[in-house]
């Protein structure tokens, strides 16, 4: 039987070389039992492979695969992920397509829900002041499912690199002092600040976005799940909203004056002193998001443009190429689709909001190609922030859906499009919904008799919602 020790709970370096050597040598995976050292720490050396025989290149998918996976916190992962890596040296080269294999199926689930990990952290973390003598610090806790700060770091250091930051954790802390990055051992959370101005802007702010007419708690509760509430100081206000949200409700209808258009919902935004106000603040803030990882590698936020007071709101998915070099909604091939389909249906682009429901270009580098990758429900969901803000806002007596992102963004639920399509779905008192296809389907339809029913058929679609928003 061998021993691998290795230096700490993600010592995937260390995981790494042992399974080169260990692979090649023939050593199985049953023979081999895998732990981390007692008191580990980040700076400890790993153990030295056990046996010299010589390595082999290892697949990049299994590499990223095990990258990930190895954050999980499963006593497991490193033996599972020795097996993958014995198997495809083996000769199972494409181990890793078979997403039946049980081996596979576990490391995938584990690797999938690191990555929900990382997403919650990086949409809830959230840090308070602490004065010290060279300067001001930010303190942030988080209790993560998984070993993830270490990998995360780097992507808090790029995002806050001009901060003084700690982000504590109970398994290990990281400290970022403007040019260094250094890991320290877990804390417990009353080494954080309880109370100050950053959290009471946040609960301002969150109350201030709050739609008690849009209230959907089990939505809610999927996108910011109550473990994370007792951390985010916006969430000390959620139970009174939920409380009280049916007599806001009552109150906002009552204050509606029929029939002329009822007057903005939302209360204002706390915008930070000397920045516009409104759509233009949103935007402003919204060019510095950094709540999923889409930012990293598009051009730059592509928020939604438009009439401020337009009757009807048109959601797409996300920027595709065009629109993340351009910086506007809608400009590219689908958009020039889109133009033409609202001409015909007699609609005036100028009269409306254009947006949609993820605002970074979630893409796949391709050569020197970027080919449109659909975003998902965590990128949708972290995204839903911008879009609520655009809706209350705006106020739109119709919001067209274009496709299923945006259906899924404002309805909070998966939308099969030919079933729900082309009828009125109520949001609230004054609002309402209207699925249709996406721009881009018709685009990508085959043949062209096909294209012009479809065409068609979208054409009406549009005249129906123009019908709706009156
Ligand atoms: N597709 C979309 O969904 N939105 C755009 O802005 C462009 C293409």
């Amino acid at each position: 039987m061998m021993h691998v020790v290795l230096a700490h709970e993600t010592d995937f370096a260390g995981w790494r070389t042992a399974a080169r050597s260990l692979a090649p040598a023939g050593v199985q995976p049953q023979d081999v039992v895998w732990s981390v050292r007692e008191g580990a720490d980040l700076l400890a050396v790993p153990a030295p492979p056990p046996v010299g025989a010589a390595s082999f290149s290892v697949p990049r998918a299994l590499l990223e695969l095990a990258e990930t996976a190895v954050q999980a916190r499963d006593p497991e992962r490193f033996a599972l992920l020795y097996t993958l890596l014995f198997r495809v040296h083996a000769g199972e080269r494409h181990l890793l397509d078979q997403a039946t294999d049980p081996t596979v199926h576990r490391v995938s689930g584990l690797a999938r829900s690191v990555r929900r990990d990382t997403d919650k952290m990086r949409a809830f973390l959230r840090f308070r002041e602490v004065v010290e003598p060279e300067g001001t610090r930010h303190v942030g806790w988080f209790e993560p499912e998984h070993y993830i700060l270490e990998a995360n770091a780097p992507f808090f250091v790029r995002r806050f690199a001009t901060m003084l930051w700690s982000i504590l954790t109970p398994y290990r802390s990281a400290h970022w002092d403007g040019e260094t990055l250094s890991f320290g051992p877990g804390a417990d959370r009353t080494q954080v600040p309880d109370d100050d101005a950053l959290e009471a802007y946040w609960r301002a702010y969150y109350r201030s976005i709050f739609n008690p007419a849009r209230l959907k708690v089990a939505a809610m509760t999927s996108e910011m799940p109550r473990k994370y509430w007792k951390n985010l100081p916006e969430a000390a206000a959620i139970p009174t909203l939920i409380r009280t949200a049916q007599q806001r409700t009552a109150a906002m209808v009552e204050q509606t004056p029929m029939p002329s258009r009822p007057p903005r919902k939302s209360a204002p935004l706390p915008v930070p002193e000397g920045q516009p106000a409104g759509l233009a603040a949103i935007a402003q803030e919204a060019a510095r998001c950094r709540r999923c990882p889409l930012w990293e590698r598009a051009t730059q936020t592509v928020f939604g443009e438009g009439a401020r007071d337009a009757a009807m709101m048109l959601v797409g998915e996300q920027p595709g190429d065009q629109e993340d070099l351009a910086g506007r909604p809608f400009v590219g091939p689908a958009g020039q689709l889109l133009d033409r389909a609202l001409q015909e249906a007699g609609i005036d682009r100028t009269r409306l909001y254009v947006t949609n429901a993820v605002k970074h270009f979630k893409f796949e580098p391709r050569g020197k190609r970027r080919i449109h990758q659909k975003p998902d429900s965590g990128e949708i969901a972290a995204c839903k922030f911008w879009l609520d803000q655009e809706l209350a806002e705006v106020s739109p007596r119709l919001t067209v859906l274009l496709g299923a992102s945006a259906a899924r963004a404002v309805l909070g639920r998966a939308v099969t499009i030919w079933r729900e399509r082309g009828r009125a779905i109520p949001l609230s008192a004054n609002a309402t919904a209207f699925v249709t296809v996406h721009p881009s389907f018709l685009l990508r339809l085959p043949d062209e008799a096909a294209k012009r029913h479809e065409y068609a058929a979208f054409v009406r679609d549009l005249r129906e919602a123009a019908r709706l928003a009156g």
